[in-house]
């Protein structure tokens, strides 16, 4: 056996094994990294005072990860739900509800196209005073607030960096005594924000939480079934929003889930070899669901939890 015939065969093994830890997990989009990720986390919740964890309110719990309390400590936090203008609001209050009893300060929000971000400043305000009191009761002077923004991918905290810090943003860079490569971005007078925003891996417990996840954003399609995905979007529009499925692809009949695929595609025109192109009507299904094109959905439900 040549070097190239091994390299093959050991490139098809790894492939096999690959395979098999996706099957195992349903979707895997984010193999090792956890614990390197853990520990920057860790080491630069000490240089801040203040948590913005934020999370999608299409899938308030699917997108939520539950590391971070231990990672934060007890680091003051607010917990941003964005994407408000793609959600059913009605269950995604029942979550507010939810982490609000468990003691969480709760905000849904839309970035896109929220005017103004008064809520978020105006709970940022409330904590950074309180924190200041504590400085001045400890005879210390009060000082910046400074905050780190926490999430999974594609929630959103690019998008409410750039928003909280608006046009005026000033770039105050590093400081003695701040670890290096750290870069605090200045929002105004008293508050300071962390430019990168801490990234945490979602926690696949479920099969319906890699399966949320896959729904709702875009990561990794390459090792994402579109396939399986589009299904259970399919299903859980059945279940749920029924009249959306109906009204969007003009179906009358949802019994057949293939059924309704093979009318998707016909209606739509995605047939490869007179036959209904399973690949293209799934990447549409993404599409619309992603984009609120069929409709306002939450799709993290308490009775599935
Ligand atoms: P991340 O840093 O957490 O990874 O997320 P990012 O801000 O990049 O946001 C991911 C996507 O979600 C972006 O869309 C962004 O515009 C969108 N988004 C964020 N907040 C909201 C919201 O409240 N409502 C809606 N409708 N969308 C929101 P994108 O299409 O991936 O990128 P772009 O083309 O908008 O830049």
């Amino acid at each position: 056996m040549d070097i190239y015939q091994k390299r093959k065969m050991r490139q098809e093994k790894k492939n096999n094994q690959q395979n098999n830890e996706v099957e195992k997990i349903g979707i895997n989009w984010y193999p090792g990294h956890m614990a390197k990720t853990k520990r920057e986390i860790s080491e630069k919740i000490n240089l801040i005072d203040m948590v913005l964890e934020v999370i999608d309110a299409r899938i308030p719990l699917s997108s939520k990860n539950k590391e971070i309390d231990s990672l934060i400590k007890n680091k003051p936090r607010i917990l941003i739900m964005t994407k408000k203008d793609l959600c059913d609001e009605q269950i995604t209050n029942n979550w507010k509800k939810y982490y609000e009893e468990k003691g969480y300060q709760v905000l849904l929000v839309d970035l896109l196209h929220d005017k103004n971000l008064n809520s978020i400043f105006s709970k940022i305000d409330t904590i950074a005073q309180e924190l200041n009191k504590k400085r001045q009761a400890k005879g210390l002077k009060p000082r910046k607030t400074r905050i780190l923004i926490l999430g999974i991918p594609n929630v959103g905290k690019s998008t409410l960096i750039n928003r909280l810090v608006g046009k005026k943003a000033t770039n105050v860079g590093n400081k003695p005594g701040i670890t290096k490569n750290l870069e605090w971005i200045r929002i105004n007078a008293y508050l300071e924000l962390l430019d990168t925003p801490g990234i945490l891996w979602p926690k696949l417990e479920g099969k319906n939480t890699a399966l949320n996840l896959a729904s709702m954003t875009a990561i990794k399609e390459e090792i994402l079934n579109k396939e399986q995905v589009s299904i259970y979007i399919l299903e859980t529009l059945k279940k749920y929003y029924p009249e959306f499925l109906k009204q969007r692809y003009q179906i009358e009949n949802l019994e057949d889930t293939p059924k309704i695929i093979d009318t998707i595609g016909k209606k739509i025109g995605a047939i490869s070899k007179n036959e209904v192109d399973i690949e293209k009507v799934s990447t549409i299904i993404l599409k619309d669901l992603r984009e609120g094109s069929l409709g306002k959905v939450t799709f993290d439900r308490f009775e599935q939890n």
